[in-house]
């Protein structure tokens, strides 16, 4: 089967502080969304990408995949949630529907295969995710440590995350309408108490979110596994 991805693409980029949102920074000489939409499409099982786009957005229209007949824009909103539902809402028909982060360039095409294989034997769907490595404290508001928590089964959520589109839609859109905080897809499905699968990806798969995550990203795409 062949897939849509919804690509939120909307936000500001804050913690980079740099002169544009981080999406149309360049590495290794293309923008990090042209990377990430470029790498999607690269999949053969990915037809149709939606990229959520803050409707005041003065780059994306210049990019030459804008004009790509498999990427569609729509109105992004003002938290990563609403500009997911806006790319949900915008679907015809489809009965499964990826959503990947703009900000993941360094996605491995064997992780997607892995991802999207889960399919077949998970009912309400699964992420992309890796294993804490640190160890992990739990503290107070004044920053003392009350106690270490264990390691075991503790998950980085990362993107793409996989759901069925129907299911995605309502636990979203209920999700948000309850003033729920809804940092990922996986959080409004296990709100909607749906059982979601994990599915252990590389670590390389950062979201460039901070000015030294250029370099590592840059690194992870020159040296790109399959
Ligand atoms: N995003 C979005 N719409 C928003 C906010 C975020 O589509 N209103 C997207 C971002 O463009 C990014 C992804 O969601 O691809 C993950 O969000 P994050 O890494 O937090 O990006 P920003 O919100 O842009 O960065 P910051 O939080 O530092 O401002
Ligand atoms: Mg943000």
């Amino acid at each position: 089967p062949l897939y849509t991805v919804v690509v939120p693409a909307a936000g500001i980029g804050q913690r980079m502080q740099a002169d544009r949102p981080k999406q149309y920074l360049t590495i290794a000489g293309k923008t990090i969304l042209e990377h990430t939409l470029e790498n999607l499409y690269a999949h053969p099982q990915i037809e149709q990408i939606i990229v959520a786009i803050n409707p005041l957005d003065q780059y994306f229209d210049s990019l030459p995949i804008a004009s790509k007949t498999w990427v569609k824009r729509v109105d992004g909103g003002g938290e990563r949630a609403d500009s997911v539902l806006a790319g949900l809402n915008s679907i015809q028909n489809a009965d499964w529907v990826l959503v990947h982060d703009a900000a993941r360039p360094c996605l491995a095409q064997d992780d997607l295969s892995k991802l999207l294989a889960t399919a077949e034997h998970s009912e309400h769907g699964a992420i992309l995710a890796c294993r804490v490595r640190d160890t992990m404290k739990r503290g107070n508001t004044s920053h003392d440590i009350l106690h270490t928590e264990s390691r075991d089964n503790l998950w980085h959520a990362l993107t793409p995350q996989f759901f069925p589109l129907d299911a995605l839609r309502s636990a979203l859109g209920q999700a948000m309408a309850q003033g729920i905080a809804i940092t990922d897809e996986a959080s409004a499905i296990e709100w909607a108490q749906g059982k979601v699968h994990l599915v252990e990806g590389r670590s390389s798969n950062i979201k460039v979110t901070q000015p030294e995550d250029l370099h590592l990203a840059e690194f992870y795409l020159q040296h790109k596994a399959t």
